[in-house]
């Protein structure tokens, strides 16, 4: 059986992923080894087989016996662990949730579901390192990517409201904290209807304003508010999330010519969706029919959506889709602008098809390749 070590596999997408193994029996063809950067020596997860006591995360002679290695611990692991292995002559294959070796020449992006030929082609030519995309992007290729697969798109533009899980489970808590503090302060006027609307208001925005309300982690109120800002800052002026949908859609599809995307991304008070507001320039005028046609067929876990209010509040939402596979892709419509610009919302699961299922389906996927 292959040996597969696990490195991060206790952190929020890690404790996504062995769930979800579990659920899908996936630790039966494998033989899995835990690592730990902090723990050696300990009992490892349960995950209904016997395992050994965790080993040493950072001991490249140990994580050297494995056939493969999947981490979730983050790029700075990736950073000092990967060139040792690779150094020391080890020849497996790295799955990895980190962005580290994304843009890597040698690496491939996951997505199976949109880019299987990829990857296929890829295990055909050698290639060893296999690595999750970022959440906003793999969301978005997992509601359209039929579209890019007919190669209808001639440019698209995202527009995101994202999760404070994209930024951490610290983040999430804050975010709650947030909620609550807000609450807490309000609630002699929310107990009184006859309260004053605008004193209530006034209050929720002295609390936010307040140097004791909890910022510690976004550095500004997300509750009751928005932070139209993720990640690092681009020369170009973009954020560089907003530069990962443009860098790493045309790397996940290799596209022979490169595919204009851009956009604004913007963080919003939702726990672990993130959802999407495209616009579509189509290469064509194509019927909505038929791109909701090639929508709903791309994939199994995609789900159109009618361009109707209660479908969409009731289907199409950060609370419908929480903790599911199913991406749904709803107000599908022709823009005013002309007849081949198409908009569209759409909804996923951050942890699940943004962070710890592509990680997941590499993993079986080479466990077959390399029966
Ligand atoms: N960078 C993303 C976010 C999550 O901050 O929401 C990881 O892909």
């Amino acid at each position: 059986m292959l040996k597969v070590g696990f490195i991060g596999w206790r952190g929020m997408v890690g404790s996504v992923l062995m769930d979800r193994m579990k659920a899908e029996n996936d630790f039966r063809d494998i033989e899995p080894l835990f690592a730990s950067t902090s723990q050696v020596g300990q009992k490892g997860p349960d995950i209904g087989k016997n395992i050994p006591v965790l080993q040493d995360a950072l001991d490249v002679k140990t994580l050297s016996a494995m056939d493969i290695i999947l981490t979730c611990q983050g790029s700075d692991y990736t950073k000092e662990i990967y060139p040792q292995l690779r150094n020391a002559g080890w020849k497996g294959y790295w799955i990895d949730a980190a962005s580290r070796l994304r843009m890597e020449k040698d690496s491939v992006i996951i997505l199976d579901p949109v880019n299987r030929d990829v990857i296929d082609k890829s295990l055909s030519s050698g290639i060893k390192n296999y690595i999750g995309g970022n959440c906003t992007v793999s969301l978005m290729l997992m509601a359209v990517g039929g579209l890019f697969k007919h190669e209808y798109i001639e440019w698209l533009s995202t527009m995101t409201y994202q999760a404070a899980s994209g930024a951490g489970a610290k983040n999430m808590r804050e975010l709650i904290l947030q909620m609550s503090s807000i609450g807490n302060a309000a609630k002699d006027l929310l107990d009184k209807p006859s309260s004053a609307i605008l004193e209530l208001d006034k209050r929720v925005l002295e609390i936010m304003n307040s140097s004791s309300f909890p910022v510690e982690q976004f550095g500004a109120p997300l509750a009751g508010s928005l932070i139209p800002w993720i990640d690092a800052k681009m020369e170009t002026g973009q954020s560089r999330e907003e530069w990962k949908g443009y860098a790493e859609t045309n790397k996940i599809l290799q596209t022979k010519k490169q595919i204009p995307i851009d956009g604004i991304c913007v963080r919003i008070g939702t726990m672990r969706c993130h959802s999407q507001a495209l616009t579509i320039k189509l290469r064509k005028n194509i019927s909505i029919d038929k791109i909701q046609k090639i929508i709903q067929e791309s994939n199994q876990w995609v789900k159109v959506i009618s361009n109707d209010k209660e479908n969409s509040s009731k289907y199409l939402t950060p609370s419908a889709v929480s903790g599911k596979l199913t991406v749904p892709v709803g107000r599908i419509r022709k823009l005013n602008m002309g007849p081949e610009y198409l908009t569209l919302f759409t909804v996923g699961d951050q942890l699940l098809w943004g962070a710890a299922e592509p990680l997941r389906r590499m993993l079986r996927i080479l466990v077959d390749y390399m029966k």
